[in-house]
């Protein structure tokens, strides 16, 4: 029997003047609740990935945790009816002289009810079989009124090409998609941005798993296009970003790159100008998801800042040969960096190191850096 460990926490009436509160003695943590003047106190530590107790909320008698709203009894540790089998432990508390004394050794255990690992959480292996191109369309339109639109017809084109040469492709326009913006899990902590995307494991209904999937486990080549909308890359894009910083802060989180060997090259179309700084920011973002990009990484279309005559933009898009083989060209480049990136993989000593603006000092497992290419 583990011998108890008596801590004082302090003046006992500061504890009831809060609902909730996160204590940390050395490094155990202590979510300390009081309900009608009653305390309770559990492990400040939550059974999913770590998230502090004591910071969440209380909804009668169970703690929320902070970051994915999981719920444990303030009192007992208890997972909420349904999951009784997830259990964090409580610890006993006594009140001596106006102060709060906790025994830091726990009443009662951890245990963690198995959950089935979320699918995309999977190990990223490409399955053998040809090149594979996603094509994604990050314009906006109703789908029940579809309008022409420049990039998305150039982006056709693309992908079309990738198949005569022999790929596998499929396009996802993300206006068919119903997903939700991204929730701002990073910003309470890092840990609390997890892959799956925190919003994909909490809500089935959320479709931007199609994107996880086909992005991360599938393709080969990312032919991405947009509009430019008053001088930036889609809204739609945005949110798409937004929601890919999961994939990054794998790396941030578990020195995991879950982009390797995968290219990008982007479809940018703008009625009046901006294009060099949309291509910017695409090709800054993507290289930090791990992306890699053939020389000349994106095509363009713009009319200029006075045109405002969108009809012969259109007409100008729609017919024009010069716009139509530079797609094609794209998906050639793309494609052959991507052949050379699959080979390069196949070599036993290739290693990935971690890079890049977030990257610490720590490095992908010990292997011999790779000879570099002849
Ligand atoms: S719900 Fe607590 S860490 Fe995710």
């Amino acid at each position: 029997m583990p011998e108890p460990q008596w801590v004082d926490l302090g003046a006992i009436e500061e504890f009831r003047s809060a609902p909730l509160r996160q204590v940390h003695v050395g490094r155990v943590a202590l979510a300390v609740s009081c309900v009608d003047g009653k305390l309770g106190v559990i492990s400040g530590a939550c059974n999913h990935v770590g998230g502090p107790l004591g910071e969440g909320t209380l909804d009668g008698d169970y703690v929320t945790c902070a970051w994915h709203y999981w719920k444990f009894h303030r009192i007992s540790g208890v997972g909420e009816p349904g999951f009784e089998d997830d259990r964090v432990p409580s610890h006993e508390w006594r009140e001596e002289g106006g102060r709060l004394l906790v025994n830091l050794t726990p009443a009662s255990g951890r245990h963690k009810k198995p959950h089935a690992p979320h699918p995309l959480a999977r190990p990223v292996v490409r399955a053998d079989g040809p090149p594979r191109v996603l094509g994604l369309s990050t314009t906006s339109m109703d789908a029940a009124h579809p309008r022409f639109s420049g990039s998305d017809h150039l982006l056709g084109i693309a992908v079309a090409h990738a198949r005569a040469r022999g790929a596998e492709a499929k396009i996802i326009k993300l206006h068919e998609l119903r997903f939700r913006e991204c929730e701002g899990f990073y910003s309470k902590s890092a840990r609390a941005c997890t892959w799956p995307c925190s919003i994909t494991q909490l809500d089935p209904s959320d479709q931007l798993e199609r994107v996880y999937e086909a992005l991360v486990h599938w393709a080969d080549v990312l032919l991405l296009a947009t509009p430019i909308r008053w001088g930036a890359a889609s809204s739609l894009y945005h949110k798409l970003a937004e929601r890919l910083n999961c994939v990054q802060n794998e790396i941030t989180n578990h020195n995991r790159v879950l982009i390797r060997d995968k290219v990008a090259a982007f479809v940018i179309v703008g009625g009046q100008d901006n294009v060099q700084a949309v291509a910017g920011h695409l090709l800054g973002f993507f290289s930090e998801l791990g992306f890699q990009f053939p020389a000349f990484p994106f095509i363009a279309h713009s009319r200029g800042w006075t045109a405002e005559d969108m009809e012969q933009n259109v007409a100008d898009v729609h017919g024009s040969v010069e716009l139509a083989m530079a797609a094609r060209e794209l998906t050639e480049r793309a494609l052959d960096v991507s052949e050379r990136l699959r080979h390069r993989h196949d070599e036993p000593s290739w290693t990935l190191r971690r890079a890049g603006r977030k990257a610490g000092g720590d490095m992908l497992p010990a292997r011999e850096p790779s000879p570099r290419p002849r």
